[in-house]
């Protein structure tokens, strides 16, 4: 038989023993952001601004997911104040520190200025130095570039010529030789038929009014046009739509995600500086 004191003070001991295990739990845990930020000198924030919604994820330098992929709604006719709302709330979610940043922009954009945006508001994009704000805002260095461009250094194997094809809102293209992006061509405002370019033939708002069936077919007579002009090596498919193909592929085409594409975000801090990939600093305030 334990004397009755002594079993008293076993219990209370044992109560204690837990309340201080369970404290240590939730410091830990609150803790925890703060141990990994220090750890983590080199990581980029990767952005993908698309028409339907703004991706953002820390990768580190090697391109490997660090954070969760999160994303946001993209407003409609969202002006460069929108975006930067949206990226605003975006990055704290991440819970990582980062050393720099990487955006893909759903237009054409050259040294860090965007000059168009054909699915975001209208005359609102001309000229902005989206890559300066965004600097300025967080107080790193931006590479700011195409978005098909910078999801396709996250997806492409780098051997001879390769195409890749975003189908979302818009209609993305990116061409790489040898895993060297050329330099950007907006493919997407080709015509294709009389009245048509190739965002209106096969963006979201014509599968939205055509259908899964059509919309297939659409896209099989361009990846035909697509053999015939440029003769690829490889060709892949990404985009929020790529999910909807249901024709058979061929030995050379293949299928990719927006989140293997988010990845060329580390990537594009791995390129020479040149032509496209230009570096934006922070202006001292
Ligand atoms: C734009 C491209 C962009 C594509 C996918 C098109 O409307 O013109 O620059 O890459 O949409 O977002």
């Amino acid at each position: 038989m334990i004397n009755p004191r002594i079993r008293h003070f076993i219990g209370l001991n044992f109560v204690i023993l837990n309340i201080i295990k369970k404290q240590a739990f939730f410091t830990k845990k609150k803790n925890m952001p703060v141990s990994q930020k220090n750890e983590n000198k080199d990581n980029i924030l990767s952005i993908d601004i698309g028409g339907t919604s703004v991706k953002a994820c820390i990768l580190n330098a090697k391109g490997d997911l660090c954070s969760e992929y999160k994303k946001l709604p993209t407003p409609k006719n969202a002006t460069p104040k929108d975006i930067l709302d949206v990226i605003n709330q975006l990055v704290p979610e991440l819970g990582l520190d980062f050393e720099k940043i990487s955006v893909g922009f759903p237009g054409y954009v050259k040294n860090g200025i965007v000059e168009t945006a054909a699915n975001l508001a209208k005359n609102k994009w001309s000229g902005v130095d989206l890559a300066q704000q965004i600097s300025n805002v967080f107080g790193k260095p931006v590479r700011l570039i195409n978005d098909a461009d910078q999801q396709a250094l996250g997806i492409v194997a780098g051997k001879g010529f390769e195409i890749v094809l975003t189908v979302g809102t818009g209609f993305g293209t990116a061409l790489l030789f040898d895993g060297d992006l050329l330099p950007h061509l907006e493919l997407a405002h080709l015509p294709i038929t009389k009245n048509k370019d190739y965002d209106d033939y096969l963006g979201a708002k014509a599968f939205a009014k055509i259908g899964k069936k059509e919309w297939n077919e659409r896209l099989k007579r361009v990846i035909e046009i697509y053999k015939v002009v440029f003769n690829y090596d490889s060709l892949y498919i990404g985009g929020g739509n790529a999910k909807e193909i249901e024709f058979e592929l061929d030995h050379n085409i293949r299928t990719v995600s927006n989140k293997d594409g988010i990845k060329g975000g580390a990537k594009l801090w791995d390129l020479e500086e040149k032509y496209h990939v230009h570096t934006t600093n922070p202006k001292k305030k």
